[in-house]
C-alpha cells in the first residue's frame, strides 16, 4: 500500500471521492452521498492561493485501487496551530492499518505546516461507529458531542404559524429580511461580525479553537465557494435600525435537493431574549417552502448544552437522528 498526493484535477481523485461515497453509503444507507463534484470544488478552493482555508489530499493506493482517503485542512487567517483531518477507508479494506497510516501521514503533513493541534470529526449514526473506536485507539480526546436532529418537511402549518406569531409578538422593532446566495451589500459588514461571533458563541465543548477572523471579503469568498460546490444558500436575518443582528443559513445541494442542511444560526448577545432565533428560522422555512419545495428534510447539529437552540429546533419539530463527535490530538 502506498500513500500518494492527489488533487481535484488528477485521475486518482475519482477513486478518492468514491471512498468517501462508499463510506457514507455504509454509514447512512438511506442517504445519497456527497457527489464527487462537491469534493472537486472544495479541493480547487483549497489549492487556490489567497483563500481562508488551504488543504491537501492523499490517496492510499493498493493493487492500483484507491482504498483510503485523507484531506488535511489548514486555516490561514486564524487558528495557526490547528489542522483539521478527514480520514476515510473503503468499507471493504478496513482493519488492515490503512486508516492508521493515513492518520500518521496527516499528522506529518500538519507538523510540516507548523500545526500541533489536530482536530477530526466522526459521524455517529449509531453507537457502533468505527471512527470512535479508531480515535480512542490513537489516544485522541472527545471534546464535543453533538446530536443530529432531522426535520421532515413540510412543517405542520398550525405549529409553524403559532411559533411565528409568538416570535413576532416578542420581537417588535425588528424587521426580518431574507436573501439567497448573496448577502445584501448593506448588511455585509454585519454578516462578517456574526460569523466571527459564531466561531466562539456556539458551544464547542473543549475543542481548542480560537475566534475566526471574518471580514466582508471572507463572506464573499465563502459565498463563491458555495456556488462552486453547487449549493444554494437561503438566509434570513433580523435587522434593527439598519443593522443585521441575527441570521440563519440553510444549505441546499442542487444535485440532491431532497436533503438540506442547517448551517449557522446566531443572535448577537445583546439582542437575545426576543425570540429572534425562532423568528429567523421560521422565516427561512417559509422561504424554503415557497422557492425550493423539493426539500423533504433538514438536518441540524447541536451540542446538548446549547439548550436555547435545541429548544427552538424541538419546537419546530426536529427529532434526534444520531450524532457527531469532534476529536482532538493536542501537542
Ligand atoms: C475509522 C476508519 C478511518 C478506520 O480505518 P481502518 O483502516 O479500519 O483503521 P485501522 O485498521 O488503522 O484501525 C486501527 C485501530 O483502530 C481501532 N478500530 C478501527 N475500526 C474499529 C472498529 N470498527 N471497531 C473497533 N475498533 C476499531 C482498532 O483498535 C484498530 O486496530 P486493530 O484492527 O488492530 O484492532 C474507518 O472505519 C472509516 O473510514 N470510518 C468512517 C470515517 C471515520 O469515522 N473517520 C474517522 C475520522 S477520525
Amino acid at each position: 500500500m502506498q500513500i500518494l498526493e492527489t488533487g481535484p484535477d488528477e485521475a486518482a481523485f475519482t477513486g478518492w471521492c468514491e471512498v468517501w461515497a462508499a463510506t457514507q453509503r455504509a454509514d447512512r444507507p438511506g442517504e445519497a452521498p456527497r457527489p464527487a463534484s462537491d469534493h472537486v470544488a472544495l479541493g480547487r478552493r483549497l489549492t487556490t492561493p489567497g483563500g481562508a482555508l488551504q488543504g491537501t489530499h492523499r490517496a492510499a493506493v493498493d493493487g492500483g485501487a484507491v482504498v483510503g482517503a485523507l484531506r488535511v485542512l489548514l486555516p490561514v487567517r486564524d487558528n495557526p496551530a490547528v489542522a483539521y483531518l478527514d480520514v476515510a477507508v473503503h468499507p471493504a479494506h478496513r482493519r488492515r492499518g490503512v486508516g492508521s497510516a493515513l492518520l500518521a501521514d496527516g499528522a506529518r503533513l500538519a507538523a510540516a505546516a507548523g500545526r500541533s493541534t489536530l482536530i477530526a470529526e466522526v459521524d455517529e449514526p449509531g453507537p457502533a461507529a468505527p471512527g470512535r473506536a479508531f480515535a480512542l485507539h490513537h489516544g485522541w480526546a472527545c471534546d464535543l458531542r453533538e446530536t443530529r436532529r432531522d426535520l421532515l418537511l413540510p412543517v405542520d402549518e398550525q405549529r409553524l404559524s403559532a411559533l411565528e406569531a409568538g416570535a413576532r409578538a416578542a420581537s417588535t422593532g425588528y424587521e426580518v429580511v431574507t436573501w439567497r446566495d448573496r448577502t445584501p451589500d448593506s448588511l455585509l459588514e454585519d454578516r462578517a461580525l456574526l460569523s466571527r461571533r459564531m466561531s466562539t458563541d456556539a458551544p464547542s465543548g473543549d475543542v481548542p479553537v480560537e475566534e475566526e477572523d471574518w471580514d466582508a471579503a471572507r463572506v464573499r469568498e465563502q459565498e463563491a465557494v458555495h456556488v462552486a460546490r453547487d449549493r444554494t444558500v437561503l438566509s434570513a436575518g433580523a435587522v434593527r435600525e439598519g443593522r443585521l443582528v441575527a441570521f440563519t443559513d440553510l444549505h441546499v445541494p442542487l444535485a440532491t435537493p431532497e436533503r438540506a442542511d442547517q448551517s449557522g444560526t446566531l443572535v448577537l448577545r445583546e439582542h437575545r431574549g426576543h425570540r429572534l432565533g425562532t423568528r429567523v428560522k421560521t422565516a427561512v422555512l417559509r422561504e424554503l417552502a415557497a422557492t425550493l419545495p423539493q426539500v423533504r428534510r433538514i438536518s441540524t447539529y447541536n451540542a446538548e448544552t446549547n439548550r436555547p437552540m435545541v429548544a427552538v429546533n424541538e419546537a419546530l419539530g426536529f427529532r434526534p437522528a444520531g450524532g457527531l463527535s469532534t476529536w482532538t490530538r493536542r501537542p
